[in-house]
């Protein structure tokens, strides 16, 4: 087996953060690394201090964090060799999960529903285009497959969508990447160094927050409101701490689901032009927009006279996460630095994978057609079990995106989620969406899997919820866990 990379003692206690709760310190700790294992802040195969430095870098004794290891390795969130010691792993799932939840997007524990993953499975026309493509890919295996803008076919139909969408775009002006994760952490690289102030939304996606904190930035948050953006807020933060990037979600924003009204996109890209500043728009969630009839804002890069916006999108959330196909659109000079930096870093996207993408793509209309249907009658399977179940939770119907956004009437979210995942649901805390663990008064709820496990789902944690109210807080012995 190679070498993996190990966590030292005292980045595992940065990434615990406060960890400990009411009930026996093992089970805590065991439910504060699940949760960043499956909000991937503790990436899978990395190698964990031993139970011995841990429980020195916790100051707490090697009894619990052994305790801790052990409940983990039965879940399948800890694997153990001798002679290489424990690393990250995921449980692989199981038969019970598909009877819960229908088959799709399941991989908690037994039993368990996961809402930790905002994601669809693949649409029925994923094989056609497989199909397609790999009769395509016999003109390719001629050339050395290497292209680190992409392949110039699917460059032309990402190009045309934004065309569609009032942005004259150019082939030239689109990179194509291995997903949009993949695109951030590409332009990072090459438009910010260390200690570079960088505008977030908050709350916003934590795993853009993880490539931020690699490429060592510094953090200007500018909170959401209830109902949106603070775009006064925001153009005070330009002009005071003047950072030089921002990286926003105005479409069916993560996790809110808010979408940002046109006169605010022009309003940020002015603030942004005259502090000097980029701005990254990710757009992973711009085609699923559950209300196509109503009229849909211009992409914030048509408001950009000046080359400041770059946009960024997927096919991860639309069509399938497991094709790792995305883009990028800016300038042709930005994107001609992208392909060079590319060399230094993976070289090209898969061809093949390429060509599936661009098939879908040019389906497009009928498989967001499918994709809608199936979406919306989730969302509305989750908002009436929220009603009836969980009254006292509140949220904002989102037009688009996967995500509800729901404040949980002044409870602890960080503690129901745990009460929770001893009840068998899985999901992520509003702290997770912060750059600095606040927002714990929410949770976010994907409405991804079929009705009945939302509707299993909800009744679960409206059980977590009674009991919390109750003042029973976490599990306090091990047959809850
Ligand atoms: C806002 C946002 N950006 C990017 C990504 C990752 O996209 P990809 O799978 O294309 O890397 C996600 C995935 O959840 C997301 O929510």
């Amino acid at each position: 087996m190679g070498s993996r990379p190990l966590i030292a003692g005292d980045d595992m206690v940065r990434l615990l953060g406060p960890w400990r709760r009411r009930g026996p310190g093992y089970a805590a700790l065991a439910a504060t690394l699940r949760s960043l294992v499956l909000d991937g802040r503790l990436p899978l195969r990395v190698r964990l201090p031993s139970e011995r430095a841990l429980a020195i870098a916790l100051g707490v004794s090697r009894t619990t964090t052994t305790a801790a290891y052990d409940l983990l390795r039965d879940e399948g969130y800890v694997e153990s060799r001798r002679g290489s010691g424990s690393h990250i792993a995921l449980p692989t799932g199981g038969a019970v999960d598909r009877e819960v939840a229908g088959g799709e997007g399941v991989s908690a524990g037994p039993g368990s529903i996961d809402l930790t993953i905002a994601a669809m499975p693949a649409p029925g026309a994923m094989m056609e285009a497989v199909s397609r493509a790999s009769r395509d890919l016999t003109g390719f295996l001629g050339g050395s497959g290497y292209d680190p803008s992409g392949v110039p076919s699917l460059r032309r139909v990402v190009a045309n969508h934004f065309d569609e969408r009032g942005l004259p775009t150019s082939e030239e002006q689109i990179v194509i990447t291995s997903g949009a994760q993949h695109a951030l952490t590409l332009l990072l690289h090459v438009l910010v160094g260390p200690g570079d102030p960088v505008l977030i939304e908050e709350p916003s996606y934590p795993n853009a927050f993880e490539a931020l904190r690699r490429a060592r930035i510094r953090f200007v948050p500018a909170s959401m409101r209830d109902d949106g953006w603070d775009v006064e807020m925001m153009a005070s933060l330009w002009r005071t701490a003047v950072p030089r990037l921002a990286y926003l979600i105005c479409d069916f924003q993560n996790p809110t689901g808010f979408l940002m009204t046109d006169g605010e996109r022009a309003a940020v890209v002015a603030a942004a032009a005259r502090a000097g500043s980029h701005v990254i728009v990710d757009e992973t969630f711009a085609q699923i927009d559950l209300e196509p009839w109503r009229a849909t804002p211009r992409p914030l890069a048509a408001h950009d006279r000046e080359g400041r916006v770059i946009s960024i999108g997927s096919m991860s959330k639309a069509y399938w996460g497991g094709l790792r196909v995305g883009w990028i659109r800016c300038t042709t000079a930005l994107a001609h630095r992208l392909a060079r930096a590319r060399a230094g870093l993976d070289l090209s996207t898969p061809v093949l994978e390429q060509l599936v993408a661009e098939h879908l793509l040019r389906m497009g209309e009928s498989v967001l057609a499918e994709r809608r249907g199936l979406l919306t009658s989730r969302r509305d399977a989750l908002v009436g079990a929220l009603h009836r179940d969980l009254p006292a939770w509140r949220f904002r119907l989102p037009r688009g995106g996967l995500c509800l956004w729901a404040e949980l009437g002044g409870a602890d979210a960080e503690a129901l989620v745990y009460a929770a995942d001893a009840g068998g649901v899985r999901l992520i805390p509003g702290s997770t969406f912060s750059v600095d663990g606040t927002l714990n008064r929410r949770v976010r709820l994907p409405y991804t899997q079929p009705a009945h496990a939302l509707e299993e789902a909800v009744e679960r944690l409206a059980a977590a919820d009674r009991r919390l109210r109750l003042g029973a807080g976490g599990p306090t012995d091990q047959s809850m866990v």
